[in-house]
């Protein structure tokens, strides 16, 4: 990992590989370690993965907003002087700021790969969960978002159950959030519970668009990303068998050979800027 001075703070940064660069967003209360699985990329492409301001090693104490954490990639974009455009992969909380780097920096996007994640804001009811959330975070600790999440972030199917990495990843999903400052976990509830509705924006969006979900994520189930499919311009929609709310970390393999293809396909895109490297 680097350690970048990004805007007002410093981002801790995993970079490896060459070629089109992707950078690969992490979703809420995670770190870059949630796309180890996706390292084999590196030998056709550029990995950029951040920690997103405050969350694993980076600064920053935790996001105000969506749109400041889009303007840091922005920034760590430019830092690592990446002057063409990128391929913006992000999950969940990752895939808010994926958006809003399409609408708010279009012409840093080549291509977008929006993954368990979905467009609509929240509702009242889904704001009030996420203060009522917080405000168990402050009081009781970290475990308690660890114990409320783990469950449904993973497929809960017999099949996926029995993968011999399952217990593996449990752990080290616990470990992470339990690492999680709470005034990060805070203030990126606050900012996920204010994020605007990203449907007219992603209409403008000119750019390819894989949309990948997990078959039995139940966080942003299938319908949310079969909703993003009738929105984009130019997207397809890949549901991904045995995978919960994290796609590229239950089936790696699968999913890395989605990106893989779409950039393929992508390549002769008109929209596409040609590829370097
Ligand atoms: C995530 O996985 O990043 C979160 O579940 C996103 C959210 O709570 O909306």
């Amino acid at each position: 990992m680097h350690l970048i001075a990004v805007r007002d703070t410093t981002l801790a940064v995993h970079t490896r590989g060459s070629g089109i660069p992707l950078l690969l967003l992490h979703g809420f209360p995670l770190d870059h370690a949630m796309w180890a699985g996706q390292e084999p990329l590196a030998e056709s492409l550029r990995l950029i993965v951040p920690d997103q301001r405050g969350f694993g090693r980076s600064g920053g104490g935790g996001p105000e907003s969506i749109a400041q954490l889009a303007d840091d990639c922005v920034a760590l974009l430019d830092a690592l002087h990446v002057g063409e455009p990128a391929v913006i992969c992000g999950l969940s909380m990752g895939g808010y700021v994926a958006e809003h780097i399409a609408a708010r920096h279009p012409d840093r996007v080549r291509g977008l790969i929006l993954v368990d994640t979905k467009l609509e804001a929240d509702t009242p009811e889904a704001q009030a969960g996420r203060r009522d959330l917080a405000e168990r975070v402050e009081r009781v600790g970290q475990e308690i978002l660890a114990d409320a999440m783990i469950p449904n972030l993973l497929a809960k199917s017999d099949a996926a159950r029995k993968s011999p990495r399952r217990g593996e990843i449990e752990a080290s999903l616990r470990r992470t959030i339990m690492s999680t400052p709470i005034s990060t976990i805070v203030a990126a509830l606050s900012a996920l519970g204010a994020r605007p509705d990203m449907v007219e924006p992603m209409r403008r969006v000119t750019a390819p668009t894989l949309l990948v979900v997990g078959a039995e994520d139940t966080i942003t189930p299938p319908e949310c990303l079969e909703r993003a499919e009738a929105v984009f311009p130019n997207a397809r929609l890949l549901i991904v068998p045995r995978c919960g709310h994290m796609t590229p970390l239950e089936e790696p393999a699968t999913f890395n050979a989605a990106v893989l293809e779409f950039l393929r396909e992508a390549a002769g895109h008109p929209a596409v800027p040609v590829a370097a490297g």
